[in-house]
């Protein structure tokens, strides 16, 4: 499998997995902050700054439920991109009316060359589905100079496995409640090739955040990175 194939089973697996969930109706809480790891811990919506009145784009949006926080508590105007169509159907169902929240169905590196440029850009847990080499260039040139990008990415999964030293996905498990687990493959890349691949297309690293599954014995590690467009 090459990347674009990596995606394409990635998009099919995000559609079963939406779709398993509208089939047994499961019921998800809003959210009253936003979590970049898995557990609520960590930094929230500062690492993005003043969001009033802001553009702001969630990619790989999921059920839009971090782009309706933003709206409501942060007063910004968010683009939620979604490329699986079932969990984008998920999403409408909750959020289509809540003004300042655009839903949109597509694949977020084709959406971005068509936007107008962003505030800011941020992502939770979607940019380990995407081929980096296809989704910086095109991230960048969407973030207006100087705007914000923050994404949160597996570092460490529960088999305790760490990144991978080349640019290249690897499958990982995505556990499906009540059902079989899906396959899906993933950049879980080491933050020295995260900050090279975002150097390289203009995007400079503020920080990088270490966020530790709290519990003891769990190995699971995210890392949130924030950085900025280049002037
Ligand atoms: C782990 S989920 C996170 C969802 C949401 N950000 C959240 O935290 O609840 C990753 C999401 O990214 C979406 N995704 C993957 N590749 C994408 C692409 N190329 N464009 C837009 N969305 C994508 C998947 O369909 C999935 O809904």
């Amino acid at each position: 499998m090459d990347g674009s194939e990596h995606e394409a089973a990635n998009a099919r697996a995000w559609t079963d997995y939406g779709q398993h969930h509208l089939r047994r109706g499961t019921e998800v809480p809003d959210v009253d902050r936003v979590t970049w790891g898995f557990w609520p811990t960590g930094p929230g919506a500062e690492v993005l700054g003043d969001l009033s009145g802001r553009r702001v784009l969630d990619l790989g949006s999921g059920l839009g439920k971090v782009a309706a926080h933003l709206v409501r508590e942060h007063q910004a105007v968010v683009d939620a991109v979604e490329t699986s169509p079932t969990q984008h159907e998920r999403a409408v169902a909750r959020y289509s009316n809540l003004p300042g929240l655009n839903l949109i169905h597509a694949d977020a590196v084709e959406h971005l060359p068509n936007a107008e440029p962003y505030d800011a850009i941020y992502s939770v847990h979607g940019f380990a589905y995407i081929n980096p080499h296809r989704l910086l260039p095109a991230l960048r040139n969407a973030l207006k100079p100087g705007g914000r990008l923050a994404f949160s990415v597996l570092h460490t999964n529960s088999d305790g496995r760490g990144p991978s030293p080349s640019v290249a996905a690897r499958p990982e498990v995505l556990p499906l409640a009540g059902g079989a687990p899906l396959t899906v493959h993933m950049w879980v890349l080491s933050p020295t090739l995260w900050e090279d691949l975002l150097v390289d297309n203009s995007l400079l690293v503020d920080a990088v955040d270490v966020l530790d599954a709290p519990d003891e014995g769990n190995p699971v590690s995210v890392r949130l990175f924030r950085a900025h467009r280049r002037i």
